[in-house]
């Protein structure tokens, strides 16, 4: 029987990076997709696809067929299939999977994430060997949500007061991941996976303002001005609540914690926002 990887959220942003790194180590993956179409849009052409849905169990079958580590990416709370993920879970361990690491996030340690911490108590109390992953705020929202503000408007515009985060590259949260699923040191543990550095918006927007060579302010909004903005923008409604939830956490202190896994598990630095900057500076030109 072969031994593969199956990634859940593939064309999510942390399941893309982590199939790309997968894929170029030559080691043997499913991408789990519900949509081919879009599917079709993403660059991982050498990949095994599989059809799967959280909310069709019969698609699960054939998703673990020759699998025996899974990838699983939290989806975000707002969209309530958790109870579904719990079944996945379960039709995994059913099926042979023996090593699950799940993408959670930081916020699963607040009483404001109650389903993403559903999911990772269930994968720690089934017995299947596991490592749980708590991503801080992705720096790459300032590149896939923010960009548009930033680049047109020069502006960061959030309800985040003062708060410090310590934002996490989510190129980092794909080594981490990668090495979960090929090492066996890290199993049956819980990681966080946040920068070094605790930064407000205020430092963060000097940062942008550096590395683009240009003026970026943020401007600091009510939570509902936010929702207003995000609205005339044309963001759908389910990005909205997802982005406004991560604000909250941000503006009640949840996100200014600094751990030491992601330098611990990988032997170097997390990459530090300048760098983050630098690396995509073209896409706020
Ligand atoms: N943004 C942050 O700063 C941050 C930080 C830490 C943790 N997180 C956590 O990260 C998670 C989101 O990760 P992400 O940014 O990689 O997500 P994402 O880019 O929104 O991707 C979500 C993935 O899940 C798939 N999916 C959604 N519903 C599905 C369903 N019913 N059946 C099968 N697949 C389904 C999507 O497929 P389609 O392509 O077909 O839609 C996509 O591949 C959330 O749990 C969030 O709490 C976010």
């Amino acid at each position: 029987m072969s031994e593969k990887i199956l990634i859940i959220g593939s064309t999510g942003s942390v399941g893309f990076e982590v199939a790309t790194k997968l894929l170029h180590l030559k080691l043997p993956i499913k991408i789990a997709v519900r949509n081919p179409e879009r599917a079709k849009t993403i660059n991982l052409i050498d990949a095994e696809f599989v059809y799967f849905e959280y909310n069709k169990p019969e698609t699960f079958k054939s998703a673990f067929e020759d699998v025996t580590k899974l990838l699983v990416v939290s989806p975000p709370s707002y969209i309530g299939i958790q109870d579904n993920v719990v079944n996945v879970i379960n039709s995994a361990i059913e099926n042979g999977v023996k090593l699950i690491v799940n993408v959670s996030a930081i916020s699963a340690e607040s009483e404001l994430d109650k389903p993403i911490k559903k999911i990772e108590d269930h994968i720690i109390n089934s017995g299947v060997d596991y490592v749980i992953l708590r991503p801080n705020c992705y720096m790459q929202n300032f590149k896939d949500l923010f960009r548009d503000f930033i680049s047109q408007e020069n502006i960061i515009t959030v309800p985040a007061n003062d708060a410090k985060t310590s934002f996490v590259d989510i190129r980092d949260v794909a080594d981490v991941s990668v090495k979960a699923l090929t090492n066996d040191s890290l199993k049956n543990k819980v990681y966080k996976l946040t920068g070094k550095q605790l930064l407000n918006m205020h430092v963060v927007a000097h940062m942008f303002s550096e590395g683009l060579n240009r003026e970026i302010n943020y401007q600091n909004i009510s939570k509902e001005q936010f929702e207003k903005t995000l609205k005339s923008a044309g963001w759908p409604l389910s990005t909205i609540t997802g982005t406004v939830q991560l604000c909250s956490h941000v503006k009640s202190g949840g996100t200014a914690v600094v751990s030491n896994d992601v330098e611990n598990i990988l032997g170097r630095e997390p990459i530090k926002f300048e760098q983050f900057i630098r690396d995509y500076a073209e896409i706020w030109s």
